[in-house]
């Protein structure tokens, strides 16, 4: 689908991609490289970062891989300062590296949680504090007024509960609640945006293929108010949406893009039966009223 932005929308823009050469990450680098950024990815696999350049070189979009694993302090340090070598300057850092796999509570070990917790939420603090020199106001090479921004991609798990998620809607719940604690901190004293994305169900993702494996027979859409999965492209948009000068004034903001998913319930009673019904109880309702006498007032 064509992007309704200018293609200079992010002209000039260097942007760090954690996760970037993959999923989700992966189109948020297209679309901001299609839109004028530079980028570099950071991921642990070597093959995958390949691919992916060439995959955005091929398109025109100056790019670079860098090899790293966001739970490594040092890794997070040198990917930041080699952005900054290989650009000369950084200005908007997406925090899209995550990790994930469905298990039962009880079933959960400390180590998974703290895995899934380390790769999600250190990680995206540990990137964030890394850059922080680089993407705030006046930081190296950067000649714009104001500071850059920073874009964590989390969920909507956590707004209620999910099944089998106890550690991912933990690690997401963290990375909202930083995403909102560097926006006042960082905003208020380096003029750094910092926002979020919580994407719901997005096909052709690692991250969908693990909550609804294909062996579980897929009957999700009953309780999609969109009817549908998301994709790529929609929360590469919302990304492109905030990092452009229409986003300027969005700071702390933590937006879903799933369809509404994350509001959905069984639907208890159906259209049609609410129709033939809902006029009778209430004829009934005001026969025999029911409940606490009204007031007196
Ligand atoms: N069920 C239960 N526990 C699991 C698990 C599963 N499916 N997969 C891993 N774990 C546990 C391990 O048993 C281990 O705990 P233990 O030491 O108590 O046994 C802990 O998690 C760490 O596992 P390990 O395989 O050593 O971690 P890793 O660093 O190699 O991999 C993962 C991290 C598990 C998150 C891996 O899935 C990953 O690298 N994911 C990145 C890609 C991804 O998930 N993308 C989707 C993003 S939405």
């Amino acid at each position: 689908m064509e992007s309704p932005f200018k293609s200079d929308a992010l002209k000039g823009k260097v942007a760090l991609l954690t996760g970037g050469g993959s999923g989700i990450g992966f189109e948020i680098s297209t679309q901001f490289g299609k839109h004028g950024a530079s980028v570099a990815i950071m991921g642990r696999r070597k093959n995958v970062l390949d691919d992916a350049v060439s995959a955005l070189t091929s398109l025109g979009i100056p790019a670079v891989g860098l090899e790293g694993d966001v739970r490594k302090r040092e890794d997070a340090q040198r990917v930041v300062e080699a952005t900054v070598k290989h650009f000369g300057k950084l200005d908007i850092l997406v925090n899209a590296a995550a990790g994930n796999f469905l298990v039962a509570a009880e079933d959960l070990s400390p180590n998974g949680f703290k895995t899934v917790m380390d790769i999600d939420s250190v990680g995206t603090f540990t990137m964030c504090l890394e850059a922080l020199k680089y993407i705030k106001k006046n930081g190296p090479g950067r000649n714009s007024s104001s500071g850059g921004l920073i874009l964590n991609i989390s969920a909507t798990l956590h707004y209620t509960a999910s099944w089998y998620q106890l550690h991912v809607s933990a690690a997401k719940a963290a990375i909202d609640a930083l995403t909102r604690n560097l926006a006042l901190e960082w905003g208020t004293d380096y003029d750094i945006r910092v926002n979020g994305i919580a994407p719901g169900p997005i096909e052709d993702t690692a991250g969908l293929s693990k909550l609804l494996p294909q062996e579980i027979s897929n009957k999700t859409n009953d309780s999609m108010p969109l009817f549908r999965f998301g994709e790529k492209w929609d929360i590469a948009m919302a990304a492109v949406y905030i990092a452009s000068d229409a986003g300027k004034y969005i700071n702390g903001s933590i937006l879903p893009v799933d369809g509404g998913m994350w509001l959905s319930k069984p639907r208890h009673i159906a259209k049609d039966a609410v129709k033939k019904i809902s006029r009778s109880v209430e004829k009934r309702s005001r026969v025999a009223p029911a409940g606490l006498p009204a007031s007196k007032l």
